[in-house]
């Protein structure tokens, strides 16, 4: 078994240079394979809602949920960094529950980290959570669980005073101790100065090549997820085609009397099978 990656080498790969690659896991089969593709962060994500659960909004989502995936995905992940979404209703509904929450993560799904998104409290919980012990990833630009604030899911930081805004909150969430901080959506020149600006690493979703690392949705990447592709979702393959074409085959397959063949069935004894049918009268 190869190392873990630690929060330190995350922020080391920034001094290097190094590019730090992040993708999104719900379940075990796909965490086991993204994790032995060498990644360097493993995050489940709350678009657990949108590209697992067939919701509409993240905030759909709760600790039960991201709890039961979270635990699956431990159970695959044996070198990448595991960071959790710490879903809507743990920190933005009630902020005294947040470091309770936080520490489930730790304590019962055995994460490496959580991940908080921007809003109006985002600095005093950010800091809870980071004096309990437990490393916080930040994420500014467009935050899903709050879109509906932000005017939908839109480019954010296109003038400069919002651009202003999305810098100072990443600067206030370093100050706060996070150990990096996700840009979602932002114009690419502004994401190449706030990664400038910062010490720790940016991690971009539809922020450009400036950031130091990339995130994306796995189910977006492999062609799993249709319903909604946003412009920066870039599909490496397309897994739909691939499952339809097996599906269809094993359905005409049964249907036509073909499956199971002989080398996917049980033989049995043919004495034994004499014996079996006689007493069986
Ligand atoms: O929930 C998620 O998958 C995320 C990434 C898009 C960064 O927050």
């Amino acid at each position: 078994m190869s190392e873990r990656v630690t929060v330190r080498q995350i922020q080391e790969k920034k001094r290097k240079k190094e590019k730090i690659v992040v993708l999104t896991a719900y379940d075990y089969p796909l965490a086991s394979l993204i994790d032995r593709c060498a990644v360097d962060i493993i995050l489940v994500g709350d678009s657990l809602a949108n590209v697992v659960l067939g919701l509409d909004s993240t905030t759909q989502v709760g600790m039960m949920e991201m709890l039961h995936h979270a635990k699956a995905v431990r159970r695959a992940v044996k070198r990448a960094l595991l960071v959790v979404d710490m879903p809507f209703e743990s920190y933005q509904m009630d902020p005294s529950r947040a470091v309770a929450n936080a520490k489930r993560f730790v304590q019962e799904a055995g994460c490496d980290a959580v991940k908080l998104e921007w809003f109006d409290r985002c600095l005093e919980v950010t800091g809870n959570i980071i004096k309990a012990g437990i490393p916080v990833m930040g994420h500014v630009g467009l935050t899903p669980q709050t879109a509906g604030q932000l005017g939908g899911f839109k480019v954010q930081g296109k003038d400069a005073t919002s651009a202003q805004k999305v810098l100072e909150s990443a600067l206030a969430l370093e100050k706060k101790g996070c150990f990096s901080v996700v840009l979602e959506c932002i114009p690419a020149p502004l994401a190449e100065i706030v990664t400038q600006r910062l010490s720790i690493p940016t991690i971009g979703i539809g922020a450009g090549k400036g950031c130091d690392g990339q995130v994306l949705v796995t189910h977006d990447l492999l062609g799993l997820f249709d319903r909604f592709t946003p412009k920066f979702a870039k599909q490496y393959v397309h897994l739909n085609n691939s499952i339809e074409k097996g599906v269809t085959h094993f359905c005409n397959d049964v249907r036509r009397g073909k499956f199971p063949d002989k080398a996917h069935s049980y033989a049995m004894n043919p004495e034994e099978l004499k014996k079996f049918k006689k007493e069986s009268k």
